[in-house]
């Protein structure tokens, strides 16, 4: 990534600047919950939907956060626009939902609305009176989109999506290709018991595995020493490396082996190692001994069999390094957003305050990407699937979806009044820190 110089290694973190402890309130307030409506939701860019839900003239969809609701359709013209979704004669909401449309028609009193908000018609003029039809369009909202996401921002004032996000977040997430990627196995969205920012905090650190996902020990080493962050404005991200735990203890066969082992705790890894086993073959002398050459690791072995089978399938790559193979970032676009990312594949984590307003509750929502070529994206790809009832996740994410209501629970009792965190959560305490920037207050 271009901004491999401002990542840092973990010695060089400045711990006396972090909030270290957390106040527990921000989790079961309304009152709390209300001012993060007015001076976050209502100010930041948030992802509202991917491009490709709405990939023709007309498609629109709902967006709705808290009480409010706003409509995203893609015009004539190609462009996405968000409007507040309320007719201009006495304010019906005008739809609910996806779906397709040519106009908007308030079932009301059946005024109507072109796909760029403008006010096409109103039903019998001569009941209405005169009126100027470009005063009364709809209410458009700032919309733009990066990486295939659909971004929105309720303030019309709002700065440009780009000076948000920065150029450290747009130029690191480029390269992956993201706005190519397809849902692919995973796109449920469904209420959880728990404030939305305990499925933020509950990504953002590695320490838990010991806790809650002790199958992934095999796979991945927890030693913040080795791992990188970034810091960009109110984002962040961290980089861990992916390989067989313990790997310096072993001998290339065992490595080999546990590499062999991967698929079972991530799939994706199943499509690489047919190369991998031609790579690793070919370091075999004619007794089958193994004899990689020097500083040849099956981790090596392992990114440059997922380059070559992703050049296969027809990703570019060119601008992916060599640890972005086998890596996977952990990227948080605040306020809501946590992406583990890594060359080919994605999954996304958001979640939203539930619109009933309850602190102790939330939204969350999880997809899956993968990159395929063009010609298979429609027949492997997940369509939304909303509160489904009794929905198993795979292994490590179903530890999470139930590990998370078991916090909420103890966050609310009253005599708990911070947390105290570790340093391997520094992006925990980050993240805090930007929401108490914006909440104009303290952390603990
Ligand atoms: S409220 Fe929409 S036409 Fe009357
Ligand atoms: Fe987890």
């Amino acid at each position: 990534m271009k901004s491999a110089n401002s990542m840092k290694w973990f010695s060089e973190l400045d711990f006396e600047r972090l909030p270290m402890r957390i106040s527990t309130d921000r989790y079961t307030s309304r009152e709390i919950q209300e001012r993060e409506r007015e001076l976050i939701w209502m100010r930041v860019w948030q992802v509202a939907g991917r491009a490709d839900e709405l990939p023709n003239a007309g498609d629109w969809k709902e967006y709705r956060i808290f009480d409010q609701s706003y409509l995203l359709v893609r015009g004539s013209d190609g462009k996405v626009r968000g409007f507040v979704n309320a007719c201009r004669h006495r304010g019906n909401a005008l739809c609910q939902g996806k779906g397709h449309t040519a106009r908007f028609t308030c079932p009301y009193h059946l005024w109507s609305y072109g796909l760029d908000g403008r006010l096409l018609a109103v039903a019998r003029p001569d009941l209405v009176g005169p009126i100027d039809k470009s005063q009364h369009g709809l209410l458009q909202v700032p919309v733009e989109c990066f990486a295939g996401f659909i971004f929105l921002n309720p303030d019309p004032k709002a700065a440009p999506l780009a000076d948000f996000l920065g150029n450290d977040v747009i130029e690191g997430l480029a390269p992956y290709r993201l706005e190519e990627m397809t849902p692919v196995g995973l796109n449920v969205r469904q209420s959880l018991d728990c404030n939305w920012k305990v499925v933020m905090d509950a990504f953002s650190e590695g320490y838990h595995i010991l806790g809650i996902h002790p199958q992934l020990l095999r796979v991945i080493v927890i030693d913040s020493n080795k791992n990188r962050f970034g810091f960009f404005g109110d984002h962040s991200v961290a980089v861990a490396p992916f390989e067989v735990a313990n790997v310096e203890g072993f001998g290339p066969e065992k490595q080999i082996e546990g590499i062999r082992d991967l698929p079972e705790t991530f799939p994706t890894v199943a499509e690489v190692l047919p190369r991998f086993e031609a790579l690793v073959q070919a370091h075999r002398g004619a007794d089958g001994t193994l004899q990689l050459p020097e500083r040849v690791t099956a981790r090596i072995l392992l990114q440059q069999a997922t380059r070559d089978t992703l050049s296969r399938k027809g990703l570019d790559v060119s601008g992916l390094t060599d640890d972005q193979m086998s890596d996977n970032q952990g990227w948080v676009l605040f306020p809501n957003f946590f992406m583990t990312i890594r060359a080919g594949e994605a999954t996304v984590i958001m979640s939203v305050p539930h619109p009933d307003a309850d602190p102790n509750r939330c939204i969350w929502h999880v997809t899956s990407y993968m990159w395929l070529p063009p010609d298979l994206r429609a027949q492997y790809r997940a369509e939304l699937i909303e509160e489904p009832k009794d929905y198993k996740y795979f292994l490590a994410l179903q530890q999470d979806y139930e590990q998370m209501p078991r916090q909420q629970r103890g966050l609310r009792n009253r005599a708990l009044e911070h947390m105290s965190l570790a340093r391997e959560e520094v992006c925990i305490a980050r993240f805090h820190s930007v929401v108490d920037r914006y909440l104009g207050g303290k952390a603990a």
